[in-house]
């Protein structure tokens, strides 16, 4: 996009590149566009609200099906509307799945995916998937502001028969006190008395190599809010999801479903956290304890590994918006004590591999150089949001270090972007003091003892939070005057490593 549209302002995406904001008589002439589109399409249009790690690769996964016409919608703001320049020109940002790019182009190439900043695009569906975010306002309340907002819109246009479905993890009881008043309201604005067809079908998308085919392959479950919404839900789940599908008896069902299951996974990794505290001190390698655990496949083969800590936008928050909910929406006495525990215990983790830095360091970190390996939340993927080593960071840099940040997927931290974040991986390590590799990026699989040793030029100390060093890596670079230690590697620490050989 160029900014001949007389553009208001710029949006920057984290690749840096630049899109100009269209201006609104732009705007409506692509929407124009759309609207002839749709028309001449015949079939199905939906249109998905928000464009972010869900709302891009839903709406490659369902152009992929061939059987809708699809339309993404994301706000004309500058942290936004790269989103909509990005993904209505056929690419997507982040993405280490090719098979996710290849739908995005070609879903825009053969007309079947259209991106739009205008609301009045929401007369145009059948189906409008609400993929928003919903998070936290602060620490201890909801932003639900944000959210309602986005369905009021949605309201102010859709059609009487439009059916509504809230991909979105909403805290219990939205669906009902929140979401259907709005729409309600907005309808009734318009002469609409019917009651809205809405369903909640929450997404379980995970980016990464398989981000496409973990829309299409994973199981779903979905609720109603009256059977023909439950069963149009269904059959839009059917267009494009080749996994079962599992109807739940209500609305709150749905929504408690994703809740639970992203905090039973949050509470897990907090419980492996003791463990690899445990094992440090004992002597244990715990790594290789739960990989042993796993051979248990049914029952056993979900146990955790140690590591930094949880990031991402999901598992930080999610436990928090079930309290939230349960309490403020519906009027639950219920207390999750061992839910928000482990969210507490997650949040503070990274600290843990902040203390194998101070110790290997002797105690002192002021004026240290220090490479953090490692800013996403995950292997391989560019998402930056809540990443463990945002806290790392801090903490590293509030006792005196100097640090500098590797990632070979990021190339903005947008959470701090006063940090300079290297790709090459040569220049951040070069001359430091010390190395932290935090996240098992793909890209640091070449780094053995010989090449850590090479590209840092001196015998210093490195401490692996992600098992990427193998036994004999760390017995060599001690035996050439290294200090090692590894998050759940009570074995290194038993053999003396942490101290100079
Ligand atoms: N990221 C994941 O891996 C994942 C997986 C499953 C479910 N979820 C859930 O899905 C939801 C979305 O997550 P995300 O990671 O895609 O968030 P995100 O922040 O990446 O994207 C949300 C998008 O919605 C847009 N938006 C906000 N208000 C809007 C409005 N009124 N109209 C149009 N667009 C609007 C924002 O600008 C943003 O681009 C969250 O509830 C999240 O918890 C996320």
């Amino acid at each position: 996009m160029t900014a001949s549209t007389a553009a208001t302002s710029v949006s920057v995406a984290p690749d840096g590149i630049e899109y100009a904001i269209p201006s609104a008589a732009k705007a409506r002439a692509d929407l124009e566009r759309i609207v002839a589109a749709a028309e001449a399409f015949g079939g199905s249009v939906v249109v998905v609200q928000g464009l972010g790690f869900v709302g891009a690769a839903v709406c490659g996964a369902l152009a992929a099906s061939g059987r809708h016409l699809v339309v993404g919608v994301d706000l004309p703001r500058p942290e936004s509307y790269w989103k909509v320049a990005k993904l209505g020109s056929g690419s997507v940002f982040g993405s280490p799945d090719p098979e996710l790019a290849a739908a995005i182009a070609e879903g825009v190439a053969a007309g079947r995916l259209f991106t739009t900043t205008l609301d009045e695009a929401y007369a145009l569906a059948d189906v409008i998937v609400v993929d928003v975010d919903l998070g936290l306002d602060g620490r201890a309340e909801v932003a639900l502001e944000p959210f309602e907002r986005a369905i009021r819109a949605a309201g102010a246009h859709m059609r009487d028969d439009a059916l509504l479905i809230v991909e979105t993890t909403v805290p219990p009881g939205t669906c009902r006190t929140i979401v259907l008043p709005a729409l309600e309201e907005e309808r009734r604005r318009r002469g609409i008395e019917s009651a809205p067809l809405l369903a909640n079908a929450y997404e379980r998308v995970m980016p990464g190599a398989h981000y496409l085919a973990s829309v299409r392959a994973y199981p779903r479950s979905y609720a109603g809010l009256d059977p023909v919404s439950a069963r149009g839900a269904r059959q839009f789940l059917e267009s494009f999801v080749d996994a079962p599908l599992r109807e739940l008896p209500d609305l709150e069902s749905a929504e408690l479903g994703k809740l639970l299951e992203n905090s039973y996974r949050a509470a897990n990794i907090a419980f492996i956290h003791e463990w690899t505290r445990l094992a440090e001190s004992i002597g244990v390698d715990l790594w290789s304890v739960v990989d042993s655990i796993r051979a248990r496949v049914g029952t056993h083969d979900n146990i955790r590994n140690p590591g930094v800590g949880v990031g991402g936008y999901c598992l930080t928050k999610d436990s928090f918006l079930a309290q939230w909910g349960a309490e403020r929406l519906l009027g639950s006495d219920v207390r999750l004590e061992t839910t928000l525990a482990a969210l507490e215990i997650n949040a503070l983790m990274p600290l843990h591999t902040f203390e194998h830095a101070r110790v290997l360091a002797g105690g002192e970190l002021r004026g240290r150089r220090i490479a953090l390996c490692g800013v996403a939340y995950l292997p391989d993927v560019a998402d930056t949001r809540n990443s463990p080593t945002e806290l790392l960071w801090r903490e590293l840099r509030a006792a005196g270090a100097e640090v500098r940040v590797h990632d070979p997927q990021v190339v903005r931290w947008a959470e701090q972007p006063e940090a300079i974040v290297e790709q090459d991986l040569a220049r951040a390590l070069a001359g430091v003091d010390g190395v932290v590799l935090a996240v098992r990026h793909s890209g640091y699989r070449e780094v053995d003892a010989e090449r850590l040793a090479e590209l840092v030029g001196a015998p210093g100390w490195v401490v692996d939070a992600q098992n990427m060093l193998g036994d004999e890596d760390a017995q060599r670079l001690h035996a050439a005057g290294w200090r090692v230690s590894g998050v759940g590697k009570g074995h290194w620490r038993a053999a003396g490593y942490g101290a100079s050989a």
